[in-house]
């Protein structure tokens, strides 16, 4: 018998508007992750999506875009069964047409959603599924029709700005309408199961725990390597790059959460406060064996607009921690579109005796969130017959399990319902990241370190592994190993 975990249900009526419902993250992410809880039967009876965007639509032809959406992003065998479950789920779907700016639409907006039969006082959920340039709009006109005293939280997507003072700017603005409470930060690698599990693992488990401190470690690394090419993003991914897209917070947040302090009571605002306090410890030191970048070979050549670009699709960064005992631990993060393949994974270094030899392997821990979800540790050891090197690998999964398989949109869906925020980010968290992230970029603009290219489907630029070569370490290669 699979036994649910309640706090993976709603069972209060809601409404859930998602500005952006025309656009691709909404078609991609949130549509798929709200059909699951609607399949998995995680939601309430009474409940409403309302998809608000730009584009003219119909609410008849809304429904018939979610269902070909939801349709097309299915993860599993797509049957009779989902297809009688989405159409019952259609039923709870509107839309609404307005623009961002228009406080006239969010009056208008605000009496048709009267007429939708659920009270405006139950939970509201506002979902900024836009570009980040609107997040500030939406906010203001979602101020017309509420205050910060109603029971709605407003869900915002990385990236939130675009450097340490625009974000500071972007907050204030908010929270000029809304309190903090209701703001919920969100960034979709917290809703991972394996980044979820870190936390808990370390929290329950002395041996890996002790293993994560700094004076155990050589070196921590975190890759997160894309097969995918930058494609009809591009305009927002060139204007952003990939040091923005994908280390301001994805990458930055999984080793915030690898490398911090264990609280002794998990709450939200423990995790968040000892996050915070790790990321605002972390320094980017100027200097070439410090970053890579590269850009691969097609992008300019797939997208007219961007001929003479030089925005980074790879990038490579050595960072440091400023505390005592972690110091001296070189921690790399790198990530890339266009590579060899989808592969997500966190490494976490063992330092090897004195007396060893250079080239004898290091002992591991590595967590992969993609393509697999699993840890595996793995203990090299010298021994049997003829003193030959032994690897031994012992791997668990951590992904879903039977009852909690849900995408990672669809725990975080739930956790805002409950007004859970553990997996939230706090403004002092994203603030940080963006101290770090804006250090680099001041860097980069010096012109110091030149943009390499590197060949679509290679495993990125050459000069990556200039960040390692004076550190008595090597880039995990997970192929090259028996996990
Ligand atoms: C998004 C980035 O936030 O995360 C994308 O904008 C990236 O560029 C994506 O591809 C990666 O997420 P995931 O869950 O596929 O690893």
């Amino acid at each position: 018998m699979v036994i649910m975990n309640t706090h993976l249900h709603y069972t209060d009526p809601f409404i859930l508007t998602i500005f952006g419902a025309s656009g691709d993250l909404a078609a991609l992410k949130l549509f798929p992750a709200l059909f699951a809880l609607h399949e998995q039967k995680r939601l309430p009876k009474q409940y409403i999506i309302i998809g608000y965007a730009r584009t003219q639509m119909s609410t008849a032809e809304f429904r018939e875009h979610f269902i070909t959406v939801v349709r097309k992003n299915y993860s599993g065998q797509w049957s009779s069964v989902q297809e009688q479950y989405v159409k019952e789920m259609t039923e709870h779907l509107e839309y609404f047409t307005g623009q961002y700016d228009a406080e006239a639409d969010f009056t208008r907006f605000a009496t048709f959603r009267s007429t939708l039969g659920l009270p405006i006082h139950c939970v509201q959920l506002f979902y900024f599924s836009v570009p980040p340039s609107m997040y500030g709009k939406i906010a203001d006109g979602i101020s017309t029709i509420h205050t910060n005293t109603d029971p709605i939280r407003l869900l915002v997507e990385k990236p939130f700005g675009d450097n340490e003072a625009s974000a500071k700017a972007l907050f204030d603005s908010i929270t000029a309408h809304f309190s903090q409470e209701q703001l919920y930060l969100l960034d979709h690698y917290l809703g991972k199961k394996p980044v979820q599990s870190i936390v808990g693992m370390r929290h329950s488990n002395r041996i890996l725990n002790t293993m994560l401190r700094g004076e155990e470690l050589q070196s921590i690394q975190i890759s997160a390597f894309e097969a995918q090419r930058v494609g009809k993003r591009v305009g927002y991914f060139d204007s952003a790059g990939i040091l923005k897209d994908m280390i301001q917070s994805h990458l930055l947040q999984s080793l915030a959460l690898m490398v911090m302090s264990i609280p002794v009571k998990g709450t939200a605002e423990n995790i968040r406060r000892e996050k915070a306090a790790v990321l605002d410890s972390i320094e980017f030191i100027p200097d070439p064996n410090s970053v890579c970048i590269g850009q691969y070979d097609e992008y300019r050549t797939e997208h007219h607009s961007v001929q003479n670009s030089k925005t980074p699709t790879f990038i490579a960064i050595k960072l440091h921690i400023n505390r005592e005992n972690w110091y001296k631990v070189p921690i790399v993060l790198r990530t890339g579109k266009s590579l060899n393949e989808r592969h997500t994974f966190m490494v976490a270094e063992l330092k090897k005796f004195d007396f060893q030899p250079e080239d004898h392997e290091p002992n591991r821990i590595v967590i992969e969130f993609a393509p697999q979800q699993k840890i595996s540790i793995d203990l090299v050891g010298e021994g049997g017959a003829h003193e030959s090197v032994q690897h031994m690998t012992i791997s668990h999964p951590i992904g879903c399990g039977e009852d909690t398989c849900l995408p990672e949109h669809g725990l975080l869906f739930l956790d805002a319902l409950r007004g859970e925020k553990k997996f939230f980010l706090s403004i002092h968290e994203i603030l940080a990241c963006w101290k770090i992230v804006d250090s680099i970029e001041a860097y980069l603009a010096t012109g110091a370190v030149e943009l390499e290219m590197y060949a679509s489907g290679s495993n990125g630029p050459k000069g990556q592994d200039r960040l390692l070569a004076t550190e008595h370490s090597n880039w995990y290669d997970p192929h090259n190993n028996l996990s």
